[in-house]
C-alpha cells in the first residue's frame, strides 16, 4: 500500500473513455467514463461503471440510469466523476488509509475556464497530493510528435467523444483555436434521430456506434455492404431488422460533419498567411476517436485541399504526449 503513495498518474478523463497511465506501468485503465445507478427509495445506488455501465445503455431494466459525468469535455455532474474516480482508483490501489497518490497529470481541453478548470484541480486534488492539468493542444503535440523545433505552424484536430478542437500551433503556443461541442457521440445520435426519422426505425446508441465503425463511410469510394441493424419498427412496435447502407449512414451525419469541415476552413483562413502557408505544407493532423471515420481524411482532403492525415493510435495520443511530457525533463518544463 505504501506503493500507493509514491505512484505517478497521468489521466485523460474524456466525455467518452477515461484513460489512466501509470507511470511506472503504461495504460492500466481504459473504459467508457460512465456509471449505472439504481434509485433506492429516493437514493442513488452506484451498480457499476465504465464498460460495463455502458453496456447498460439501452438494456438496463427499468430504474437504471447511466450517467456521463463529462461532457463536450467538461465535468458537468461533480459528484459521479468523483464517485467514478473512487471507482477507478481503488481498482489501481488506492486504499481508504492512503487516499493520495505523488503526482497526478490530467490532460484537459485547451478551450476551459478558469472555473472549469478549478473543478478538475478540485476533482483530482482529493486522489493525488500534487495536481497538474495539461491543455490537450500540448499533449497531442507532442504525443503526435508534431512539436518541431522551427517556429513552423502545425494545425491538429482532436475529435473526440464529445467535442472538436482544432488548434494552430507554433512551436508549443497555441496561435489560434476553435471549438465545437461535437464529437463522435454526436455521431451516434445524429444515426439514430436519422434513422428513426427516414425509417420510421429506432435503434439504440451503441447499436449506432457499431455502425458508425462498421458501415458508415463519408465518401462513397470506401463504401460498405448495407449491414443488417436490428431494433424496433416504430409503425408496427415490433422488434425487426432493416438494411443500411453506408450511403444512408453519410447522410446522417453530413451536417455535422460539414460544421468541422467549415470550423477547420475558418481557421485556414483566419490565420496570418505566413502560418496558412506552414500549414498547407505540413497538413491536417487528426487525432482523437473521431479521426477514426471511415473516410473522413479523404474527404477533409478533398474538400479543403489541404493533405490530411491520421495520426497513428490517434485515440491515445494525448496520453501518450502526456507521459512523453512526463518524463523527459526538457518537456517537463513546459508544465512546471
Ligand atoms: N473506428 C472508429 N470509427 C469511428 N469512430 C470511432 C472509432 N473508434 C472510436 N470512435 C469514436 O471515438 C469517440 C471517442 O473518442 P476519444 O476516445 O478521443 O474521446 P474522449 O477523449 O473520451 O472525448 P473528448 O476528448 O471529446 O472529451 C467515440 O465516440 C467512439 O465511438
Ligand atoms: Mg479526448
Amino acid at each position: 500500500m505504501l506503493r500507493w503513495l509514491s505512484r505517478n498518474f497521468l489521466v485523460d478523463l474524456g466525455s467518452y473513455k477515461t484513460v489512466v497511465y501509470s507511470v511506472d506501468e503504461g495504460i492500466v485503465f481504459n473504459e467508457p467514463t460512465c456509471l449505472a445507478f439504481r434509485r433506492e427509495r429516493g437514493k442513488e445506488v452506484l451498480v457499476t461503471c465504465g464498460l460495463e455501465a455502458l453496456e447498460c445503455l439501452g438494456r438496463a431494466p427499468e430504474g437504471i440510469e447511466v450517467v456521463f459525468p463529462v461532457k463536450n469535455g467538461v465535468i458537468v455532474n461533480f459528484k459521479a466523476a468523483q464517485v467514478y474516480l473512487q471507482r477507478v482508483f481503488d481498482r489501481l490501489g488506492k486504499s481508504f488509509i492512503f487516499p493520495h497518490a505523488n503526482r497526478i497529470y490530467v490532460v484537459v481541453p485547451s478551450f476551459l475556464s478558469d472555473v472549469e478548470k478549478r473543478t478538475f484541480i478540485d476533482l483530482f486534488g482529493e486522489f493525488g497530493k500534487t495536481v497538474k492539468l495539461v491543455p490537450s493542444s500540448l499533449a497531442n503535440a507532442i504525443g503526435a510528435n508534431l512539436r518541431s523545433y522551427s517556429s513552423k505552424a502545425t494545425l491538429i484536430v482532436d475529435i473526440g467523444g464529445g467535442k472538436t478542437e482544432i488548434v494552430v500551433l507554433s512551436l508549443t503556443d497555441v496561435v489560434f483555436m476553435s471549438s465545437l461541442r461535437i464529437g463522435g457521440i454526436s455521431f451516434d445520435e445524429a444515426l439514430v434521430n436519422f434513422i428513426k426519422r427516414e425509417f420510421l426505425f429506432q435503434i439504440g446508441e451503441l447499436t449506432a456506434e457499431q455502425i458508425k465503425k462498421s458501415t458508415l463511410s463519408l465518401v462513397a469510394e470506401l463504401d460498405t455492404t448495407a449491414t443488417q441493424v436490428r431494433g424496433m419498427n416504430l409503425e408496427s412496435g415490433l422488434p425487426a431488422s432493416i438494411a443500411l447502407s453506408s450511403h444512408d449512414l453519410r447522410m446522417a451525419v453530413f451536417d455535422l460533419i460539414n460544421l468541422i469541415k467549415q470550423s477547420i476552413l475558418m481557421v485556414l483562413e483566419s490565420s496570418p498567411p505566413e502560418l496558412a502557408g506552414d500549414i498547407v505544407s505540413s497538413g491536417i493532423n487528426l487525432v482523437g476517436g473521431g479521426a477514426y471515420l471511415r473516410g473522413l481524411s479523404e474527404y477533409l482532403e478533398r474538400e479543403l485541399q489541404v493533405k490530411t492525415q491520421v495520426i497513428k493510435n490517434a485515440h491515445i495520443v494525448s496520453i501518450c504526449g502526456l507521459a512523453k511530457i512526463f518524463s523527459e525533463p526538457e518537456l517537463h518544463q513546459l508544465v512546471a
